[in-house]
């Protein structure tokens, strides 16, 4: 695996300013808006929201996997302080699975049931890396034994596996290509609990290992906490709070991450998961003018329909809340929340 230092001092990657729209019905509308931040080598952040909260598209964008009704309306992905040509498929070809691979949820859908999975994940080592036959299936034996399953066990197929040990082989096929970053998209949603820590656990130790740097895309904040060093709250494809986990558990200031980690912390409700917050996260032709989640804000003020607030940084992280900015005259944002 690669662990070459970052040029110039740059950041492994680093996302400025990213906004992805998708096209329906002949119009563009705003999935993810002005997403910014760094991911250093060996680190793990962690991507938290709702569902419709634009973390696979910020995924996609990252990995230059975007789907074709979507396009890059603004911002840059800087790999190593090197500008990826997210916008443009053909360019980014070289690019895709070599430094930025993903490992989705629900293995059984993205495995092929008719190949062994050795061949699986040898097939990425010969197209991409261009070993030999021999050589690749070498390589798909010792992967496989990275993650943790018996090389012979590389002889199966996809349905004579346990959804734990598919999920591993999709980590395996994720490293094929010698990636410095890993997506993980969900990677444990479908598996048992005790499943999903031993998944957890595996890409901790890998990232460890191999200097990954790993971003760990979730609806349940309760996995976060022994996973990641960092943690970014997305709402309606904004990224609203960033900080150490430390920080965030002990003091959140946005109301939406304080509403995430008291429906993880009320044992009463018996239930960890984020729709125990009232009311629906909006979609993309649904999204509110100004802060986006004031319909179901606790502490909601005037100023909150009418203007984006910024996102302000400070030494113990970022937030975006008129709560915690000084309230600006809406003259000056309204550049901003013309976007919706
Ligand atoms: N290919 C697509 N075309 C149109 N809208 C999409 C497409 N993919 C996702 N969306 C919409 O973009 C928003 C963000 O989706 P997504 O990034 O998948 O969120 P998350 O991963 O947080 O659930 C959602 O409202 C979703 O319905
Ligand atoms: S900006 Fe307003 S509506 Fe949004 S989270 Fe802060 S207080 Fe609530
Ligand atoms: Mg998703």
């Amino acid at each position: 695996m690669t662990d070459l230092a970052p040029k110039n001092g740059a950041p492994l990657l680093s996302v400025d300013g990213l906004s992805v729209d998708y096209r329906l019905k002949g119009t563009s509308l705003p999935a993810i808006s002005d997403v910014s931040f760094e991911l250093k080598a060996g680190e793990a952040v962690a991507l938290v929201g709702e569902s419709g909260s634009g973390k696979t598209t910020t995924a996609m964008a990252i990995a230059g996997l975007l789907p074709p009704n979507a396009a890059v309306s603004a911002g840059a992905v800087r790999y190593r302080g090197e500008r990826l040509p997210i916008e443009d498929d053909a360019a980014m070809r070289p690019h895709r699975w070599s430094e930025t691979s993903v490992v989705f949820q629900g293995a059984m859908n993205a495995l092929n049931p008719v190949h062994r999975v050795v061949r699986q994940i040898a097939e990425p080592c010969m197209l991409k890396l261009g070993l030999s036959r021999d050589k690749a299936r070498a390589k798909a034996m010792e992967l496989l034994e990275l993650v943790g399953i018996p090389g012979d066990r590389g002889a199966a197929y996809p349905h004579e596996l346990s959804g734990g040990m598919r999920q591993r082989v999709m980590i395996a096929m994720a490293l094929s290509c010698n990636p410095s970053i890993v997506i993980g998209d969900e990677p444990t949603t479908a598996l048992d609990v005790i499943t999903q820590a031993q998944i957890l656990k595996l890409l901790g130790e890998l990232r460890v290992r191999l200097n990954l740097g790993l971003i760990l895309i979730t609806h349940d904040l309760s996995v976060v906490a022994e996973a990641c060093n960092r943690v970014m709250i997305m709402y309606a494809g904004r990224i609203v709070e960033e900080g150490s986990v430390a920080d965030i558990f002990a003091a959140p200031r946005h109301p939406y991450t304080q509403l995430l980690i008291a429906s993880i912390a009320d044992p009463a409700s018996g239930n960890r998961a984020i729709q125990s917050i009232p009311g629906d996260p909006p979609n993309l032709q649904t999204r509110p003018s100004g802060c986006a989640f004031h319909p179901r804000c606790p502490s909601v003020m005037d100023i909150c329909a009418a203007a984006i607030p910024d996102f302000e940084r400070t030494e113990r992280g970022c937030v975006a809340c008129h709560l915690h900015s000084h309230v600006q005259p809406l003259a000056k944002v309204s550049a901003h929340a013309r976007r919706y």
